[in-house]
């Protein structure tokens, strides 16, 4: 398939192999417009770390490649991994030690529009998390000064940070901001409803259905995942939504950043674009399959003190017939995009 970003990366695989000589004049990197549809907003980027082709490349080779992990066992994409929208299929993942986490790997799509990062919001930009997952024990493990160690003696590396950030060192920031880049161009608009909002597609009968229980009071998604302005279906901001019994919370979520009692089980609210890709689903990986995630509203959550208001049918349930959960579930799929995990596999070096 051609699209913009596949035809900008071919052109500078093919560069990069014909002229693995190192450069020694620097010009400065292209500037990448990410495009986007008329429906999405521009895609939000640092001032001090605006995408370049050149990052973009090097972004991705650092993104799929085991050297930032300490024992050279784990990339970024061994838990995001393509196939799964850049999520991965287990409850929990394990570590560059074989350490259990405890929370699931979130898919990375259109990541670039969510204004805090983690579950629990303790990150604000795309850079800092890298520089937080590197070297957490839990995840790759590999200090910061080992990491720059192995990409300076590296036969690719230097030159690929030399065109895209031009003279000097690599640095913890460097391998940051061309991560960051990366995954902003992790751009999905092309599912099922995009087309419908753009006029493209039609949605059929009982996905209509869905649509219109999702967005209205019957089963009151919308609050929390607002479709309008569609790219992220996240009210970006953290709540509680009754998955845990309160009492027995294994996460506190939120209140673990901010020490807050009224933060407690408080978990960034996550888009819902490529669920059909991204089981299993919450933080924790608690709820195997779109069923179980139904089944969860439809009980209307465990009662708690920090329970989102939000959550109206707390202690009394939503009632929904079969049929309205079935339309509400072929409503959830046509958030995937089939198109976006078909490119990244085949583009996955
Ligand atoms: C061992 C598996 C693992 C590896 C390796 C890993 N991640 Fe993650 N990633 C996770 C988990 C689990 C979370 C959620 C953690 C949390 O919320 O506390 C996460 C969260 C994230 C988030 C925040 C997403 C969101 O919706 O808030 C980003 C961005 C991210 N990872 C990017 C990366 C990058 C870039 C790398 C490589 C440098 C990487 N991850 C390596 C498992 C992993
Ligand atoms: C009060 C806000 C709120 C409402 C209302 C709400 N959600 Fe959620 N949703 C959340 C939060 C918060 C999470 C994450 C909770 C966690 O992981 O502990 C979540 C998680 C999810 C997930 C899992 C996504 C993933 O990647 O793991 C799905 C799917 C989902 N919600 C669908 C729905 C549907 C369908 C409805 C309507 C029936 C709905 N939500 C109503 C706040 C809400």
């Amino acid at each position: 398939m051609c699209n913009p970003l596949s035809i900008r990366l071919l052109f500078y695989s093919l560069v990069f192999t014909l002229c693995s000589c190192s450069a020694d004049t620097w010009e400065s990197p292209e500037p990448f417009t990410f495009e986007i549809p008329s429906h999405f907003q521009p895609v939000p980027q640092p001032v001090n770390n605006p995408a370049t082709a050149q990052g973009i490349f090097l972004g991705r080779k650092l993104f799929f490649d085991p050297i930032l992990s300490l024992n050279n066992n784990l990339s970024c994409a061994s838990c995001h991994r393509p196939e799964f929208s850049f999520a991965e299929p287990l409850m929990v993942s394990t570590g560059t030690n074989g350490g259990a986490g405890n929370r699931n790997a979130p898919s990375l799509v259109n990541i670039a529009y969510a204004n805090a990062l983690f579950w629990d919001g303790r990150v604000k930009s795309l850079e800092d998390q890298v520089l937080e997952t590197v070297p957490n024990p839990l995840e790759m493990g590999l200090p910061w000064s080992q990491a720059l160690q192995r990409l300076s003696q590296h036969t690719d590396y230097p030159d690929l940070f030399f065109r895209a950030f031009g003279p000097g060192e690599i640095t913890a920031e460097r391998v940051a901001f061309a991560l960051a880049q990366f995954q902003r161009s992790l751009l999905s608009y092309n599912s099922k409803f995009d087309k419908y909002i753009r006029g493209e597609a039609m949605l059929t009968p009982a996905e209509l259905r869905g649509l219109d229980l999702f967005r209205t009071e019957k089963a009151d998604c919308f609050h929390c995942h607002p479709p309008e302005g569609s790219f992220l279906f996240s009210l970006n901001r953290f709540s509680n939504n009754g998955l845990q019994v309160w009492g027995a919370y294994a996460d506190s979520g939120r209140a673990t950043v901010t020490g807050l009692s009224s933060d407690i089980g408080r978990f960034r609210i996550p888009g819902l674009r490529n669920l059909a890709y991204t089981a299993p689903y919450m933080h924790n990986g608690s709820l195997a399959t779109l069923e179980d995630v139904i089944a969860h509203y439809v009980m209307g959550g465990h009662p708690a003190p920090t329970i989102d208001p939000l959550m109206k049918f707390t202690g009394t349930g939503l009632s929904l017939t079969l049929q309205e959960r079935n339309d509400l579930l072929g409503f959830l799929n046509t958030l995937n995009d089939d198109e976006f995990v078909s490119f990244h596999v085949s583009n996955a070096p």
